[in-house]
């Protein structure tokens, strides 16, 4: 049993997907998040910039009474690769779990992946994918303009702008006919029916920030490190940038973190 709470952490609003699906599956569990608003984004940065950031925000969480950490950024996840920041709690990226959930349920063999430009120029989701499987076919497509579009809440289903930029960026993972999809990076779930309506009923979109919440929670369980608490956990937020610019991102994203203790901290 460990009562201290579980540390997630993003660029900025993204990693909210990860606490949503949290709070949906372990409910009496404590979250602290950070969001490092002040810098997003990662994505757009180098690898050098990217781990140092990854560190800083990292060094945050343990601040705080933390059991685990989550980095429910893809962008973090996929330039760590196997490395992983922290050696004395558990910690988990959000690539390793949607790729072996994306080799699980593909029938066809071929799977896509949409991300940051670092994601995507990492290779981190075809390498992990082919350690799983040496025999998946991986089609790999970076979409630079989904968080801005995110971010500024273009997010509904019929948003012209957000599906003019889907359609183009998708059409080469439409045309390698993939069954699965990875939405590698955590805000594109927020645009899930645009991509949706894109890539046809029949392809499996799979959300790295629910995957890596699932498996937090295999790895907690396993190790007797889920609270005993029977009452409902609470959320804190930080974030590094100004708190009611978080707020309003963040009703995209999960209402809770729209209303609920939101601190500015300089990390
Ligand atoms: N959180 C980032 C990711 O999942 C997206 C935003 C950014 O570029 O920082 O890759």
């Amino acid at each position: 049993m460990d009562q201290n709470a579980i540390g997630v952490f993003d660029s900025g609003f993204g990693g909210l997907t990860a606490v949503k699906e949290l709070n949906r599956i372990l409910p009496n569990e404590n979250i602290i998040y950070f969001g490092d608003t002040a810098r997003i984004p990662y994505g757009t940065r180098s690898r050098e910039t990217v781990l140092r950031y990854a560190r800083e925000d990292v060094a945050f969480l343990r601040r705080h009474p933390v059991k685990m950490i989550i980095a429910a950024c893809g962008t973090v996840s996929s330039v760590l690769g196997t490395n992983s920041p922290v050696e004395d709690i558990p910690f988990t990226g959000v690539l390793f779990p949607a790729a072996e959930t994306a080799c699980a349920v593909t029938k066809n063999g071929r799977i896509g992946v949409i991300g940051t430009p670092a994601t995507i120029r990492s290779g981190s989701y075809e390498h992990a994918m082919h350690t799983i499987n040496s025999d998946v076919s991986v089609t790999a497509m970076a979409c630079p303009l989904f968080v801005h579009l995110v971010e500024y809440g273009y997010t509904n289903r019929d948003n012209k702008i957000t599906r003019l930029a889907a359609e183009e960026y998708l059409e080469p993972i439409r045309n390698a006919q993939v069954d699965t999809l990875i939405l590698g990076c955590t805000h594109y779930p927020i645009i899930r029916d645009i991509i949706a309506d894109i890539m046809g009923d029949d392809v499996k979109l799979i959300s790295p920030g629910e995957e890596a919440a699932k498996f937090a929670k295999r790895c907690l369980e396993e190790r007797g490190m889920l609270t005993d608490s029977k009452e409902k956990g609470r959320n804190v937020y930080y974030v590094s940038d100004s708190v009611s610019m978080f707020r309003e991102n963040a009703k995209h994203f999960l209402e809770d973190a729209a209303h609920g203790q939101v601190f500015s901290s300089r990390i």
